[in-house]
């Protein structure tokens, strides 16, 4: 061992990279194939609005200067469409980039949060990055939350508990009356409640309350969104939270100056001010989704009802069933990466994407055995 090992910071040792969707250009390489679909990301599929493919065409003439390091005008419009003050929010590259930036602002060393599990590894992985040590609660058996549990966890260096919502991969939601008494519960005891509200935006059933609402209520709730899910923006990376104000400050210390770019920027404002086609888009996954999970029923496959744009599917041999998939130009995620041995997740893409999947599955299924 040479003294090189030392350099890195000590607890980076036991962080795992995260290991996303594989590109397209990989499966076309690897495996020769020109026609690849790709649903394992969880991205949306369907054309931008005219007003958001303008606002990127006219943010191009200023690539020479930095951006607005403060974001202002796309904050406010935050701000606005949330109800909230632009002072409780904050941007930054992707939910993955708001979530370094927050743990890097709340986390001492050796503090720690608690996670359901399975979800979303991102958590795992930030807070640890940051120097936290991350604390699984398992989800109940209907993947539903123990909330009991999840406060039994707490301890005196529980800085937070992190929830996606709807969870990724298990696609259920936490009801608004638990989240709220969660968070009434978890600020007895002075710990953040962090909500991942990356699919928000799919959820139409009456029992979910949207983060805003919860911020309202409750003194200690971090809520963190998107422009990379329905509004089809994942390629510029624009996430962001509304906190309390102190929190927001304290991010605004830690945060890259310039880390949302100007073409972000423009895009994300105009998408906020595209609702009808943002609705659009949320029934017509809807429609699909209800049609893929008919379809695959159908296969005799066992699928999770989820409340986001992808499907959870139990195959017998998941692995080679991936395989399967992929050599045949078909990504899904295979469910073991994000902590659900058995099971494929599926995004839910454009109908003829869908259906290609379906005629694939199908025939893996056929080939390996159901
Ligand atoms: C729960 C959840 N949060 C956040 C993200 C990623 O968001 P971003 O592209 O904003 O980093 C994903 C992407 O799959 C996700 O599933």
């Amino acid at each position: 061992m040479s003294w090189m090992d030392e350099v890195p910071r000590r607890y980076l040792s036991s962080v795992e990279p995260y290991r996303p969707g594989k590109p397209m250009e990989e499966i076309t390489r690897t495996y020769g194939l020109t026609e690849v679909v790709r649903l394992c990301s969880n991205e949306n599929p369907w054309p931008l609005p005219q007003a958001v493919m303008e606002a990127i065409a006219a943010a191009k003439d200023g690539i020479n200067r930095y951006p607005d390091p403060e974001a202002y005008n796309l904050k406010r419009a935050i701000a606005r469409h949330l109800g909230v003050s632009p002072l409780e929010v904050a941007v930054g590259g992707g939910t993955e980039g708001v979530l370094c930036t927050l743990f890097q602002s709340i986390l001492e060393e050796g503090d720690h949060i608690i996670v359901p599990s399975p979800t979303y590894p991102v958590y795992k992985l930030t807070a640890s990055a940051a120097g936290g040590v991350c604390d699984p609660v398992p989800l109940l058996e209907d993947f539903s939350l123990p909330v009991d549990g999840v406060l039994q966890m707490c301890g005196p260096r529980t800085k937070a508990v992190v929830l996606c919502n709807p969870n990724n991969p298990t696609g259920n939601i936490v009801p608004g009356k638990d989240l709220l008494n969660l968070a009434v519960r978890l600020e007895e005891r002075h710990v953040l409640l962090i909500v991942d509200e990356a699919y928000a935006e799919y959820v139409t059933d009456p029992r979910y309350v949207c983060g805003a609402d919860l911020f309202r209520q409750a003194s200690n709730v971090v809520i963190l969104r998107t422009f990379s899910k329905i509004y089809g923006l994942a390629g510029l990376r624009i996430g962001y939270a509304i906190g309390p104000k102190v929190i927001i400050e304290a991010f605004g210390k830690v945060r890259r100056v310039f880390s949302v770019n100007s073409v972000g920027q423009r895009a994300a404002l105009a998408a906020l001010g595209c609702g009808d086609h943002v609705a659009k888009v949320r029934d017509m996954t809807i429609a699909e989704r209800r049609r893929v999970h008919k379809a695959l029923s159908g296969l005799g496959i066992r699928v999770h009802d989820t409340h986001a744009n992808f499907l959870l599917l139990e195959v017998p041999r998941a692995e080679e069933t991936y395989e399967g998939l992929l050599l045949n130009g078909v990504i899904v995620r295979l469910g073991e990466d994000l902590g659900l041995k058995g099971t494929l997740r599926v995004t839910i893409g454009l109908p003829e994407e869908n259906d290609r999947f379906l005629s694939e599955l199908d025939r893996v299924l056929r080939r390996i055995g159901r």
